[in-house]
């Protein structure tokens, strides 16, 4: 039997990426199009006093100036997570005020890019300025405790960790802190707005179609209805394509007003400003444990920012609720408002930086007690959901301690730190954890096999270059026995049925179920006509007795008793025959559900210069089925890198005086290139779970990033010997 499902095959879009046939939302072909500039506060704090466009207006091929004195009303959303796609709930000019530096205060179009971008620096603005409030560490008795966020529990308690703690035989105890980051996907945010009559189509670079959509209507006032959003192609998306930012409905307003398409595309400087980030942390961990290093207390609890207008939390605590078998654990996680723009989820929200401070304390543990890092965590191996008491879906993490640590040779190494070296440079080999929770969300789509033989699935989903388009015709493919070539899997239109944002590494479980679920649905009808037509070879036999393969349904006992798609069509004179399923979470609350694995890593420090290279990457996961290697290796190794940028280069900083980014470009916020990259080998635990979905899929997206960081601060620490607890690990830290 042919089995898609699984193989590394390429991804179904790769040939249109590279050959530059791909249409970005930026580059959607639109007659008569103006491009739309937004002008940005240069004040973190104040009001408009005036603005003038006077200049801006006369300049050449001006189509207008939409500022807070003529901007229609908007209706501000919900806070994140509530309703649609909000990523700040600010509508934007709707007055004065400032509540950061590079809040948009308006927009300048024109009829090319480089005059909008002129014409928006003509335009003189008089703040009244008020001493912003910017930085975390000074503002902490501003700081409000958080019980919930979204439907993330942060405050949490079982037993009496603080107790336990002060009796622990062995206690580390330790403060580690995250800087601000920005997403940087290669493609800036992009949009561009149509409007017919009452009728707004949006062509947006965004994660979430549906969400887009619904935050358009609402901020707009429009039946949603009104509102399409299409997205073909996204150049990278790592959470900050998931919320609505100004850009989007200040397109739209534009457009309205102007009556002629209007493109916005956000300039790089802007990226660092418009569209979130990651809020830096402060994270305390507590870890109290018993000589044999047994864990009897563990607290993780500290700060994050948010912005003056919003509430977002960057849940670092997840992971000490999911990791370890401890019975006193308690997390507390409080936000701090700020002059800064919302923050919002990006790639292992909460976890990436989470699992820095505990797999970093883990290790400082496992030094205090003298034990080899990975027999502490295998002590402490969570055999249920510390902190539910549930069993887990399925959960393979010591296999992966154990193929990975083979794999990267980590029996050669030897514990002292500063004790392997490499001619002049230290060697040092760290480890960590990964863990990421499986998210799944309702999903719908629609199948469809045609005369010809072909098979058309959709779902309106969105494919932000993880291989969603390709796993998606894998998973066609093997339900129907057709190869994958026949299958084509259509995305991106809010007209196609509804799917969820792609967040959460949730896109191949919620909507490959939904997609499992459409395919069954449509051979299931294809067969009830065979079943009912004595002219069929499958007549009156049994679903039950069925098989697919080749093209074909036939008797599973005899392969010849049976008859093409195309056949059964034919005699019943189709042209094509559609079936839809609508896939709901499957609600198993008795158990975890979680991707786990493990990474092991080298690093060769120069002690002269502090300078950090990573040599080598191991890493092990288990993420229930892998639908296809290839693209479920590019997620990890991608993930993997993003985790070598957090731990080693990637930091924004602002000015605290005015709340400004200084370093708002590629040359200074310093992002892995490939010279930073070492081979990176991927490794897959085949798993078989049943209670996450019908497909069997618990996500790859985020868990490579998760732990990452740790374990290249534990292989710093040992080669070093310095335990470098504020990222980035520059060199300064190290001399
Ligand atoms: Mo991801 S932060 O869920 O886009």
């Amino acid at each position: 039997m042919t089995q898609a499902i699984g193989k590394p095959i390429n991804r179904v879009d790769g040939r249109l990426k590279v050959t530059g046939d791909a249409k970005y939302s930026g580059e959607i072909p639109l007659e008569n199009i103006a491009y739309g500039v937004i002008i940005t506060s240069t004040i973190a704090r104040g009001r408009i006093k005036h603005i003038d466009t006077s200049v801006a207006e006369k300049s050449p091929g001006v189509i207008g100036i939409i500022t807070h004195l003529d901007a229609p009303k908007l209706y501000a959303r919900p806070n994140f997570g509530h309703e649609g796609a909000a990523g700040e709930k600010l509508a934007p000019l709707q007055n004065s005020t400032i509540h950061y530096s590079g809040q948009a205060i308006g927009v300048a179009i024109a009829d090319t890019l480089e005059r909008a971008t002129y014409a928006a620096s003509l335009v003189k603005v008089d703040y009244e300025v008020e001493t912003p409030l910017t930085e975390m560490g000074k503002e902490r008795d501003r700081a409000y405790p958080i019980k919930k966020f979204v439907e993330f529990t942060v405050d949490f308690a079982l037993g009496d960790a603080e107790g336990e703690f002060a009796k622990a035989a062995v206690k580390i105890e330790a403060t580690y802190t995250t800087p601000t980051e920005h997403h940087n996907p290669m493609e800036p945010h992009a949009t561009a707005a149509v409007w017919e009559g009452d009728c707004l189509t949006v062509y947006d670079s965004t994660q979430y179609i549906f969400g887009m959509r619904q935050g358009l209507a609402k901020m707009l006032g429009l039946p949603e209805a009104n509102v399409r959003v299409l997205c073909k192609f996204i150049g990278g998306a790592f959470g900050c394509k998931y919320g609505m930012w100004a850009h989007t409905p200040l397109a739209a307003i534009a457009a309205r007003q102007f009556r002629r398409p209007v493109k916005i595309v956000l300039t790089r400087q802007q990226m660092f400003g418009l569209v979130g980030h990651r809020s830096e942390t402060e994270q305390q961990i507590k870890l109290g444990a018993t000589p044999d290093g047994h864990l009897t207390a563990l607290i993780h609890q500290g700060i994050s920012q948010t912005s003056i207008f919003d509430e977002f939390v960057e849940t670092f605590t997840t992971t000490s609720r999911t990791m370890y078998a401890v019975p006193n654990l308690r997390t507390a996680q409080s936000v701090v408002p700020l002059n800064k723009g919302t923050p919002t989820i990006m790639r292992a929200p909460g976890e990436s930086v989470g699992t820095f401070a505990l797999e970093s304390a883990m290790d400082e543990l496992a030094w205090a007690l003298k034990l080899d890092p990975i027999e502490l965590r295998l002590r402490n191996y969570a055999e249920v959901h510390p902190a539910r008491q549930v069993p887990w879906s399925s959960k393979s993490l010591k296999e992966c301690y154990a193929l990975a640590a083979e794999k990267f040779g980590w029996s050669r190494r030897t514990p002292e730190p500063g004790s392997m070296r490499d001619d002049r440079y230290l060697i040092g080999m760290g480890m960590a954890s990964a863990c990421f929770p499986m998210e799944h969300f309702p999903a719908s789509a629609i199948a469809s096999i045609f005369a010809d033989g072909s098979v058309v699935v959709q779902s309106g989903s969105q494919e932000i270059g993880t291989g969603t388009a390709t796993v998606m015709a894998q998973v066609t493919a093997d339900v129907l026995g057709v190869p994958v070539e026949k299958v084509r899997f259509e995305f991106g239109d809010t007209e196609l049925a509804r799917s969820p944002g792609t967040v959460g590494s949730g896109t191949a479980g919620s909507v490959g179920t939904a997609v499992h679920g459409a395919a069954k649905a449509v051979r299931a009808k294809v067969l009830e006509l065979a079943q009912n037509d004595p002219n069929s070879p499958l007549y009156a036999v049994a679903e039950t007795d069925i098989e697919t393969d080749r093209e074909r349904i036939f008797v599973k006992n005899n392969p010849a008793k049976g008859e093409t798609y195309q056949a059964v069509l034919a005699r019943h004179n189709l042209q094509q025959i559609d079936a839809s399923f609508d896939a709901k979470p499957q609600e198993e609350e008795e158990f975890a559900k979680c991707s786990f694995g493990a990474h092991f890593v080298e690093v060769r420090v120069d002690p002269e210069l502090g300078e950090v290279r990573v040599t080598r990457i191991v890493g092990a996961f288990a993420a229930g089925r892998i639908l296809n290697e290839k693209t479920a290796r590019s997620q990890i190794s991608g993930a993997t890198i993003m985790g070598i940028g957090m731990a080693l280069h990637e930091e924004t900083i602002a000015d605290p005086r005015t709340g400004r980014t200084v370093n708002d470009n590629l040359a200074e916020y310093h992002l892995p290139v490939n010279a930073d990259i070492p081979s990176i080998d991927v490794y897959f635990i085949d798993e078989v779970d049943t209670h996450v979905n019908p497909i069997g899929v618990k996500g790859v997206g985020e868990v490579g990033l998760t732990g990452m960081i740790a374990a290249i601060a534990n292989a710093v620490y040992h080669a070093t010997g310095k335990r470098i607890r504020d990222l980035p690990i520059t060199p300064d830290k190290l001399l």
